[in-house]
């Protein structure tokens, strides 16, 4: 399973110091939440904060966008560094054309679920997403308890990826880890998001590197 340490529960006062050591501990993407206040009830940081740590840190970026109206901002996103963006299928109307929108800038597609919508509302967009996010906590705030039942939309999900043929990633998001890593993973996941396990540990390249060994 790959990790995506958040850097919503970095110091931001010290963010490339903090990206070098997921860096060293062997971190896959560094995941980007961003924050509007609107489609979620907090503002974290936009694309020139993200853009200042290109070149500080070889790891791609992972960035999930928390906000309404994801077309206007894809564009900043988009850098050689730029492995994914992830849009919430809540905050898109025109969900098909935002994917395409993401593809044609050379940058793989995800699209995420809150907790209270169900796998069922994807089924039309699965062939054209290279990943699919599954939150397991109402975004937001980093620190928050897993909600369990995010485990079996990551088995509904790969049980349809295996019947349909598909090959999109499986990301789960909040509350995750080392005590449900192992669980985690078992169900299905390819990619786990974790930020206040990560950051909040005294030895954080130490804490990747027990994340990596799972
Ligand atoms: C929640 C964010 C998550 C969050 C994860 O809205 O999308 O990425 O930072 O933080 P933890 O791992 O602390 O739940
Ligand atoms: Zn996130």
């Amino acid at each position: 399973m790959k990790l995506a340490p958040s850097i919503l529960s970095a110091d931001f006062a010290a963010l490339a110091e903090d990206v070098k050591k997921i860096e060293e501990g062997g971190a896959d993407y560094v995941h980007v939440d961003v924050m509007d206040g609107h489609f979620v009830p907090n503002i974290s940081f936009g694309a020139p904060v993200m853009k200042s740590l290109a070149g500080r840190t070889a790891v791609p970026f992972d960035v999930h966008l928390m906000i309404e109206n994801p077309d206007q901002y894809i564009d900043d996103f988009v850098t050689d560094q730029t492995a994914y963006i992830t849009v919430h299928q809540e905050a898109c109307i025109h969900l098909h054309r935002t994917i395409q929108h993401i593809r044609a800038k050379g940058v793989k597609a995800g699209v995420s679920i809150n907790p209270a919508t169900p796998v069922s509302l994807l089924s039309c967009i699965l062939e054209d997403v290279n990943l699919v996010l599954i939150m397991s906590v109402n975004p937001g705030f980093g620190g928050q308890k897993f909600i369990p039942g995010a485990l079996e939309k990551v088995r509904e999900l790969a049980a349809i990826r295996a019947e349909r043929g598909l090959d999109f990633a499986i990301e789960i998001d909040g509350g995750v880890t080392l005590q449900n890593a192992a669980e985690v993973q078992q169900a299905g996941v390819d990619i786990a998001v974790a930020g206040s396990a990560v950051f909040g540990a005294d030895d954080v390249v130490q804490r990747v590197k027990d994340f990596k060994e799972i």
